[in-house]
């Protein structure tokens, strides 16, 4: 039986269902008239549902890092726990990061007041082009997705270029202040983050030169921010979709700040560990370029997004990589005769011409740059 008759047979006979060229416009839009149940595009195969797995122990946790213990004189206890749940968890939560809770609420609730003007104020960003500066859609891959995701997202390219924000949305009127602020802490505490995550991995030393660290740290510096908003509306049959499907983050690392209702799970040990919301606190997660240039010591881990049937639920992800340009390799000082090269050199080229050909899902594309040898 070919993939495309199963699906079909979990699908119900829906005369009613809104056409694709409808669906397209969004699930916020879909849900503004009353639904009671999900269309047949959103119904997953039994086997990716969210309910078809295990539940979780209830003793697992993601780590909890506190900001603080990297800066002072617990550094080495912090870059140990720092470094133990980037190879156990490829997850961690930051605690007492320094970013004001004031600037954290703003973004969370100016995106929101995004995703709640009218559906003409929003389709003014949605394009095909992956690479616009900003971009309004819905699912996760719209054009290839077979089954569509309960989600909506603002995509905005906040770093190199500063011409960025003068193509982010003029409505509502404080978002590009607030959304401007917010991609500034953001990125300088992603360059603290960074700088303890190559002190743990041994690619730069404490008694280092501060020029010889900044040299290395440059590179980062200059690279790509980009910012996700996402808003996962309630949805009335929870347990046959989700917001989110299985997939690993593309860059270095993700900050990602998700409100007080949960959703995100991550895959850990054959079951799937529910992130437990804490308020102020980002999620961190390695992403498929920081797996290949520790070559694997770190792990880029799949996650995924439930959605519920009561509350809509919000996110903001901020993910940071090195610029466009820039080829991704593992760090010759990762790499000696016991840890040979694992992965190939990855330029940002073969990574988007990778996810406009396939539908990018699990981690298939750090897959294909492993080394086999
Ligand atoms: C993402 C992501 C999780 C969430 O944007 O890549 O995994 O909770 N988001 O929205
Ligand atoms: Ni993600």
């Amino acid at each position: 039986m070919s993939p495309a008759m199963l699906v079909a047979d979990e699908r119900r006979d829906d005369q009613t269902s809104p056409p694709e060229s409808q669906l397209l416009k969004g699930v916020k839009l879909l849900c503004e008239n009353e639904l009671h149940r999900v269309p047949n595009k959103y119904i997953l195969p039994a086997s990716e549902r969210p309910g078809s797995t295990n539940t979780q122990d209830p003793n697992l946790q993601l780590p909890i890092i506190d900001f603080g213990d990297l800066l002072g004189p617990k550094r080495p206890q912090g870059l140990n726990s720092m470094r133990d749940a980037c190879q156990q968890y490829g997850f961690f939560q930051l605690v007492n990061h320094g970013i004001a809770e004031d600037v954290i609420k703003k973004m969370i609730e100016v995106t929101g007041r995004f995703f709640n003007l009218s559906f003409e104020e929003r389709c003014k960003y949605m394009t095909p082009d992956m690479t616009a500066p900003v971009r309004y859609g819905t699912s996760f891959s719209q054009t290839k997705d077979t089954v569509f995701c309960w989600r909506d997202f603002l995509k905005l390219h906040c770093h190199p270029s500063p011409d960025f924000l003068a193509h982010w949305p003029t409505s509502p009127s404080d978002l590009r202040e607030v959304a401007s602020t917010y991609a500034q802490e953001t990125k300088h505490l992603f360059l603290t983050l960074m700088e303890a995550i190559l002190e743990s991995l041994g690619i730069v030393e404490a008694s280092q030169e501060v020029t010889e660290k900044k040299g290395i740290l440059k590179d980062f510096e200059d690279g790509s921010q980009i910012m996700v908003a996402n808003y996962y509306p309630p949805c009335p049959e929870p347990d046959l979709t989700l917001g989110m499907p299985p997939h690993s983050d593309y860059g270095f690392l993700t900050l990602l700040l998700q409100d007080e209702v949960e959703g995100l799970q991550i895959h850990h040990q054959q079951q799937w560990l529910t992130v437990d919301p804490i308020p102020n606190a980002f999620v961190v997660n390695v992403g498929d370029h920081l797996e290949i240039y520790s070559n694997g010591k770190y792990k880029s881990v799949l996650h995924r997004v439930l959605v519920n049937g009561v509350k809509s639920r919000r996110s903001v992800a901020s993910l940071h990589s090195l610029p466009f340009n820039c080829v991704v390799r593992p760090s010759p000082k990762v790499i000696d005769e016991m840890n040979p090269k694992r992965y190939k050199d990855t330029d940002f080229g073969s990574f988007l011409e990778y996810i406009s050909t396939k539908e990018a899902k699990r981690k298939d594309f750090l897959e294909s740059r492993k080394l086999t040898n």
